[in-house]
């Protein structure tokens, strides 16, 4: 792969922020490196991105996502990493998680790989998390919540129990298998290029296509994601007083870590998660005066943000699915201890703005999940490792 190198960085205490980096050739060959290489850029040959995906695990969290999609994306998962599938589809009136696992267990045959399934709310998993001091996911049952957060974490935990060293998050409702061989691509050679260890690469989709009158429209910025990048933006410049644009991955679904930045970052419930990842390194590792935190010394942590190729089509799930989004992003940027008065009132004019919000009230406060670093491991591990056969796809 070819990829721009890192033309400007912000920084906010131990937390650096790359500008985006455009993809400029999706396969560069196996050569490691050229003695003309062009200025600026960056080539990551082959066997680099197979040596990263060999230690990488691509968590696919999935809810009732049209099973042609859920085959479309695992197809694009490169072969050498593990794949792990994080569902919390139905069961009844259609078992639609046991046909997930019937797909699954098809393309395993054929494709001659292993590969991890796990319903959320699957007893062990749930007593896993119980017994090892972990029941920010549980409800008041001891059953794992629904929502995609849940999942994501849970994939956290069965990364580090195959002993991977990195892992990729793809959504199930995509529509071309060859986004996600990009995504897992792109996940290689950011984790690959990043400076620090401690190290993150959101992706930036090219385009998002809509249908119009007069045919297709290859839209750039989402609704969302356009509010969402708004205001953490302006909680960066407020708190550090110069103005920027540096985040355009706000609500990137699609990204990728080291686990063990990935262990160490207190989350938020369901559809905040993204944002919320970010705000958690800026209040812990920020710098910010009024939080005194700068816990992380000299060492850096390296936010990449990479821009696909391929445009990105993924099911539409409607208004007030969008709405939700947004109440749930704005809500944790609002109520983070980073957040400066100038951005809070951005947000309510915002959500009033949109119609989501009423004068005098405030977006919806995150529930927030502790580190996965938190959990007795070894717990987890031996329960889960006891009944790890039902988790595999042979
Ligand atoms: P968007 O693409 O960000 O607008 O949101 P989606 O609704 O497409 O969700 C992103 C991914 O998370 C999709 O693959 C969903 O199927 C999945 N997802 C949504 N809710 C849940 C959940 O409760 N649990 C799990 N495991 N996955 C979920
Ligand atoms: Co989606």
């Amino acid at each position: 792969m070819r990829i721009e190198t890192f033309r400007y960085t912000e920084r906010l205490g131990a937390v650096l922020l790359r500008d985006v980096q455009k993809i400029i050739e999706l396969d560069s060959g196996m050569e490691d490196q050229d003695t003309d290489e062009a200025r600026g850029v960056l080539k990551i040959s082959e066997p680099i991105i197979h040596d990263m995906q060999k230690q990488m695990a691509i968590v696919i969290p999935t809810k009732n996502e049209k099973l042609r999609l859920f085959e479309n994306c695992i197809s694009g998962v490169p072969h050498e990493c593990l794949k792990i599938i994080v569902s919390n589809s139905d069961k009844s009136p259609i078992n639609r998680f046991e046909l997930e696992k019937e797909t699954l267990q098809q393309f395993c045959e054929f494709s001659k790989r292993r590969a991890i399934i796990v319903h959320q709310k699957d007893p062990v998993i749930s007593r896993a998390l119980q017994e090892a001091g972990y029941d920010d996911l549980l409800d008041e049952q001891g059953i794992v919540r629904d929502g995609k957060a849940e999942g994501m974490i849970i994939g956290i935990l069965l990364t580090k129990f195959f002993n991977k060293n990195y892992l990729g998050f793809i959504d199930a409702d995509n529509y071309f298998p060859g986004t996600v061989l990009e995504y897992a691509r792109a996940y290689a050679a950011g984790l690959h290029i990043a400076k620090y260890e401690q190290c993150m690469v959101r992706i930036l989709w090219r385009y998002k296509p809509k249908i119009h009158e007069q045919g297709l429209y290859f839209k750039k910025w989402g609704r969302v994601s356009e509010i969402t990048n708004r205001c953490l933006n302006s909680l960066i410049s407020f708190v550090s007083g110069f103005e920027t644009d540096v985040i355009k991955t706000g609500n990137a679904g699609e990204h990728a870590m080291a686990l063990s930045l990935a262990e160490s970052i207190p989350y938020a419930s369901g559809y905040a998660i993204e944002p919320q990842e970010l705000l958690s390194l800026f209040e812990e590792y920020g710098d910010i005066p009024h939080l005194g935190n700068h816990k992380n010394g000299f060492k850096g942590i390296e936010i990449l943000q990479i821009e696909t190729r391929n445009p990105h089509l993924h099911e539409n799930k409607g208004q007030e699915h969008i709405n939700n989004m947004l109440l749930s992003s704005l809500g944790s940027i609002y109520h983070s201890d980073v957040c400066p008065e100038e951005t809070k009132n951005l947000i309510l004019e915002e959500l009033q703005r949109q119609g989501l919000l009423n004068l005098g009230d405030e977006p919806p406060r995150p529930k927030l999940i502790k580190a996965p670093k938190e959990i007795d491991f070894e717990k987890f591990k031996e329960i889960v490792g006891e009944n790890i056969d039902r988790f595999i796809i042979k």
